[in-house]
């Protein structure tokens, strides 16, 4: 066997970095309400807590999902007849390993092209990656998913996984925005497999966003401490409590921070006050839950066309693998 290579491209460099994180925290401790995108909970210590959170009893999602993985990977990778395996949100790629194991048992991936915003999580992983399946090569992409799409390998026959539910953090009209684009930057033939939590007993998901050990908690939290690091912030996470939320209309889970008391922060780099009445939240992250004709009409929309759906036995959390059709996009609708 041949000894792969291992090459990491980055498209955010700190100071990228740095300006995306100031213009989104100007305007979102300046709206009404208060929003700020989840992308900025994951520096090094993000991406630990949310390791940590995929072990916790609350949070089914990551068993559910290894659990079709494990059933259903090696056809995966036969319908997928893919070579090449790009990895957007692949944080610790850890679950991925379950079908890496399938494309070596298949003998035919060429590429694995992890893809993340969190640099060192993401370098740490593929550099695992690269030494645990030495015959393929390891292209990793330093990124944003909502801005360097583009920079996707191009190279071979494609199945990207977005997994762990990640779709769900997007709004619905950038989630459409999103599908288009990876629509467009796929050719026809090539897949998108798809990890989707799905609309369940309300109790059951927002235990799994507000776990009892508080993980979940220093989590969302930890947004408070990037602002403060990155922006000379002066937040003290203890003046804000964790929420987690079912949105029974939009039928999404948001975690919010509410304010315990009157605080006033100072945002030093950006020159900006901000006050917090009590009881006023900053909604830090929604989570869609979906169902399965809605996606597979937003799918159809984007471009793809879904030929696959694979459930756990109790129906939590589903595995979609669509293809990119030949047909363009139609115009995105409003919902
Ligand atoms: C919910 S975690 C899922 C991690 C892993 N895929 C799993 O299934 O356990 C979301 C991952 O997406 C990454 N991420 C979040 N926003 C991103 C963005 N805008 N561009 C690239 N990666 C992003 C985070 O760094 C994190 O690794």
């Amino acid at each position: 066997m041949t000894a792969g290579t291992l090459r990491v491209d980055t498209y955010l460099d700190p100071d990228d970095l740095r300006d995306a994180l100031r213009a989104d925290v100007a305007a979102g401790l300046t709206a009404t309400p208060k929003d700020l995108p989840p992308k900025w909970f994951y520096d090094d210590r993000g991406s630990e807590l949310f390791d940590e959170i995929t072990r916790l009893p609350e949070y089914y999602p990551t068993r559910r999902e290894r659990s079709i993985l494990v059933q259903h990977a090696d056809a995966i990778v036969a319908v997928s007849g893919a070579d090449t395996l790009v990895e957007l949100g692949s944080g610790t790629s850890e679950k991925t390993r379950i079908l890496l194991d399938a494309f070596r048992r298949a003998e035919s991936l060429r590429t694995f092209a992890p893809f993340d915003v969190s640099e060192a999580t993401l370098r740490e992983a593929a550099r695992q990656v690269a030494v645990e399946y030495p015959g393929i090569d390891v292209h990793a992409v330093v990124g944003d998913f909502e801005r360097h799409l583009e920079h996707i390998p191009a190279d071979g026959h494609r199945m990207v996984a977005f997994l762990g539910g990640t779709i769900g953090n997007f709004n619905p009209s950038s989630r459409a925005a999103f599908l288009r684009t990876l629509a467009s930057t796929l050719r026809p033939g090539e897949t998108l497999l798809l990890g989707t939590d799905l609309v369940k007993d309300a109790d059951r998901l927002v235990r799994a966003y507000d776990d009892r050990a508080g993980v979940t908690a220093a989590f969302n939290k930890n947004v408070l401490q990037v602002m403060n690091r990155e922006l000379g912030a002066n937040f003290d996470p203890d003046d804000f409590a964790h929420v987690a939320r079912w949105n029974a209309d939009d039928e999404w889970i948001e975690m919010r921070l509410e304010a315990r008391r009157e605080v006033s922060v100072s945002v030093s780099e950006l020159d900006l006050d901000v006050r917090f009445e009590t009881g006023e939240q900053i909604r830090t992250e929604i989570s869609s839950k979906f169902r399965r004709e809605r996606l597979a009409a937003e799918l159809a929309d984007a471009g793809f066309a879904l030929e696959e759906w694979w459930t756990d036995p109790d129906g939590d959390f589903a595995l979609s693998l669509s293809r990119r059709d030949t047909t363009e996009p139609t115009p995105a609708r409003h919902r």
